[in-house]
């Protein structure tokens, strides 16, 4: 057997099999604390990929740059599709093992194997016309992200123009929500109600179970719908580039497209707030510059939402880093660990690569779909937070932020800033309905004071982020958030 000194540590070369080797668990407190130093352990015992125990389950990490590259620019050489997965078929992989549900729902995003590449080329037909600028839906979506962005920073304002709240639950993660009920054209207010089920799902509570039951039927509903009566919407867009979906795959499709949107959209949102108050990374330069987008660059280098992907699986035995992966190995690529490699994060830090060259939205054949419109919902609603608040002041030190880690995203728990609100007229798509109260020991619509009447819609035929009032009074997505203005004076 084969010995060389890797990044910092004696590693078999050739012997070793996964299943033999007892690595160290990966989801430590250490991992949900400091997971850089996590990072940065593995690679100085291994080297570029690491032997990781996920929840019971081993598995190849990869952190090198290079390497992930590798895996992700050859779909061929390490497909996904849990088929391929050696230790599963050999009854190794536990029936409770914690990440089988997240992994089991077979989606664009899981899937390998034939019926992936008719499914990829569906989602991008059903997305272009929400990701170009010239096309109307794109047009009615970035008005829609700027209403919503409005409404919601209005609601926060109904406490008073200066006062204390939190980002994430007020702004972050209900904006792409409302976002993702706009791209999936639900009905009403049906759609606030699944939207708060996808939450508890998210936050995996004791109530996310019976969540998730509603959520699927909703979506199973809304899929339905749109077989009899198609509209501008992206269930629609989907049915019509892939007419041979069923109606339960077309919910699970809906269902990855809700998590994706409400979930890492949101990170991506409060993790560019965070970096521009606190002016860590250059983010705040590039932003007064007017260049979003860059600053997004730069905080998706530091902080990419989807920090572990999927897992792939090595076709064949094939070297990567400092081991032998057998054929049948899952490897998971951190792109948090890859943004940290010295051999990359070097070469940015003295601006010989670029910050686009990030892996945040993956890399190769499988590199996300929605990144134009991901960035461009982050884009606008960071631009109307910072255009509407005068102020805006971290409440905690920005080490002390509380985090929620998964195996597979990293995001903040909550947002407490310190605002103050220009001076200036609302926009009129901002003009909130009258609130509602909410559940006992909130301050509810009260504080809220009074209703102000619709606003004027522009006549673009469709949701331009006003709801209607009514419509919106009995929405249980937005009885939560008048609950949770001024909680925090
Ligand atoms: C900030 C927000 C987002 C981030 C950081 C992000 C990141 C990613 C990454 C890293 C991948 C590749 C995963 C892998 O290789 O295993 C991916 C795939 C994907 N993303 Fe996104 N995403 C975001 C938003 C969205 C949204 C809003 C949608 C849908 C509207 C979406 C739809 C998809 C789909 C369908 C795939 C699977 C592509 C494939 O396997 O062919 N993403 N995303």
């Amino acid at each position: 057997m084969g010995s060389q000194v890797g990044d910092g540590g004696a590693v078999d070369l050739d012997g070793t099999r996964l299943e033999t080797m007892t690595p160290e668990p990966l989801l430590t407190r250490d991992y949900e604390t400091r997971p850089s130093l996590v990072y940065e352990r593995l690679r100085q015992r291994h080297g570029p990929v690491a032997p990781v125990d996920l929840l019971g389950v081993p598995a190849w990490l990869v952190l090198g740059y290079r390497e992930s590259l590798e895996v992700l620019q050859n779909d061929a050489g390490w497909p996904k599709g849990l088929e391929n997965w050696r230790a599963r078929s050999e009854g190794r992989v536990p029936a409770d093992w914690p990440l089988g549900p997240s992994l089991e729902v077979n989606h664009v995003l899981i899937q390998g194997g034939p019926g992936y590449r008719p499914l990829r080329t569906a989602w991008d037909a059903a997305l272009k016309p929400f990701q170009n600028p010239r096309r109307p839906q794109a047009k009615r979506l970035k008005a829609a992200v700027g209403g919503y962005a409005d409404e919601l920073i209005s609601l926060v304002g109904q406490a008073g123009g200066t006062g204390w709240a939190d980002l994430s639950a007020q702004f972050s993660r209900p904006l792409p929500l409302m976002v993702a009920s706009h791209l999936l054209g639900f009905p009403g207010s049906q759609g606030d109600d699944a939207l708060m089920d996808m939450w508890r799902v998210l936050d995996a509570g004791p109530d996310a179970e019976p969540a998730l039951e509603r959520l699927l039927a909703a979506l199973a509903e809304l899929a339905a719908g749109k077989l009899e009566k198609p509209g501008e919407d992206f269930p629609s867009y989907l049915l019509a580039a892939h007419p041979e979906l069923s109606l339960d795959e077309l919910a699970r499709e809906l269902f990855m497209l809700l998590g994706m949107t409400s979930d890492h959209v949101g990170i991506l949102i409060s993790n560019t707030v965070v970096e521009v108050i606190s002016g860590e990374g250059g983010a705040r330069a590039s932003l007064s510059a007017g260049m979003v987008r860059e600053s997004m660059n730069r905080v998706v280098m530091r902080k990419p939402p989807l920090v572990n992907f999927v897992p792939r699986f090595a076709a064949h035995d094939t070297r990567l880093g400092n081991y032998t992966i057998r054929a049948g190995d899952p490897v998971w690529v951190s792109s948090a660990a890859a943004h940290a490699d010295p051999l990359f994060a070097d070469h940015v830090e003295s601006a010989t690569v670029s910050t686009r060259a990030h892996l945040a939205w993956g890399a190769g054949p499988r590199q996300c779909p929605a990144r134009e419109l991901a960035s461009t919902v982050a884009a606008v609603g960071v631009g109307r937070l910072f255009e509407r608040f005068t102020h805006l002041d971290l409440a905690l030190p920005v080490d002390q932020l509380p985090w929620r880690s998964s195996p597979f995203m990293r995001g903040l728990r909550s947002l407490p800033v310190r605002y103050e609100l220009a001076t200036t007229p609302e926009p009129p798509t901002a003009r909130v309905p009258a609130a509602v109260p909410a559940g006992p020991g909130r301050n509810t619509a009260q504080d809220a004071g009074p209703a102000e009447g619709p606003a004027a819609v522009p006549d673009t035929g469709q949701d331009t982020g006003q709801a209607d009032p009514d419509v919106r009074r009995r929405s249980s997505l937005w009885r939560y958030l008048t609950g949770l203005i001024g909680v925090g004076r």
